[in-house]
């Protein structure tokens, strides 16, 4: 987007990606396509694309900010880049993550938070975590606020992780795991955020639950769709990255083919390759 383009009605001519488009997405077995993204040039472009749905990650601490984790991004910060994509948006779905201690508090925290993050142009929060978030996520939803939630590796609980590690390896952590998505489920989250955890347990959980769309990262390919963090797809983010990852990058003439590209093997099943890319 040069300051002098001109605006036009975007290139996919598509109609809006609406929650009940999705569903329908998901009932008929068609792969679901997100990338995160912070700012309006890539959301337009990414949208030209294809991506059905956009995140507006807290890993913009990491990938923008230079920050070591996700816990110092504020809901400030969150409004900022929500505020952006959504005007650079012509119709992908748009999800806004709730920053680390934005809604713990209570659900009445979290409804403020989301309130915000919806005026700024988000259709969907995303929260992290299982079992306490139940009660907030039935809060917001019966209060119109479409939530993702998110389970297995939590970012914003790195330290009581542990680490950047895979979860649900053992019996008793997948047995959790999966209540805690029955639960989330329950409560009326559309959509679930697997990250690293064992692509037979992702499976599993969503087989379980097909009203619940999940969204895989690091968790194989049997997800109702898969995300990953932009920069990472596009080659930019230096050291060693998770296994999960695949550079799009290589291989493209431009930005735009890869992420054409990642929309097609997304959608056509040939990424995550279980092989390369899973655990
Ligand atoms: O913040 C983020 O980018 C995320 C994705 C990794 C799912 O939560």
């Amino acid at each position: 987007m040069s300051s002098h383009a001109t605006p036009d009605a975007g290139a996919t001519g598509r109609k809006p990606v609406t929650l009940h488009r999705l569903r329908e997405m998901h009932a008929a077995g068609e792969k679901i396509a997100m990338l995160t993204c912070y700012d309006a040039s890539f959301a337009r472009l990414l949208d030209d694309c294809g991506v059905d749905c956009l995140l507006v990650g807290d890993s913009l601490g990491m990938v923008l900010q230079g920050q070591p984790s996700t816990l110092p991004v504020s809901l400030e910060d969150a409004l900022y880049h929500t505020r952006a994509v959504a005007r650079g948006n012509r119709s992908a779905w748009l999800v806004a993550d709730l920053p680390f201690g934005s809604y713990e508090a209570s659900p009445e925290q979290a409804l403020r938070s989301s309130v915000a993050l919806m005026q700024a142009g988000a259709q969907m929060v995303k929260l992290e975590g299982g079992g306490w978030t139940a009660e907030t996520v039935r809060f917001l939803v019966e209060r119109g606020i479409p939530v993702c939630a998110h389970l297995g590796l939590t970012p914003q609980s790195v330290h009581a992780l542990g680490g950047y590690r895979v979860q649900g390896r053992d019996e008793a952590a997948a047995a959790t795991l999966k209540r805690h998505a029955a639960e989330l489920a329950d409560a009326g989250a559309a959509m679930l955020v697997l990250e690293l955890v064992p692509s037979a347990l992702a499976a599993e959980i969503g087989t379980a639950r097909p009203d619940l769309i999940t969204i895989g990262i690091g968790a194989g390919p049997r997800c109702g769709g898969q995300v990953l963090v932009l920069h990472d797809m596009l080659g930019v983010t230096r050291g060693r990255l998770p296994r999960f990852v695949r550079n799009f990058m290589a291989g493209a003439a431009s930005i735009e083919d890869a992420v054409r590209l990642y929309v097609q093997d997304v959608k056509a099943g040939r990424f995550p390759d279980p092989e390369l890319h899973g655990y």
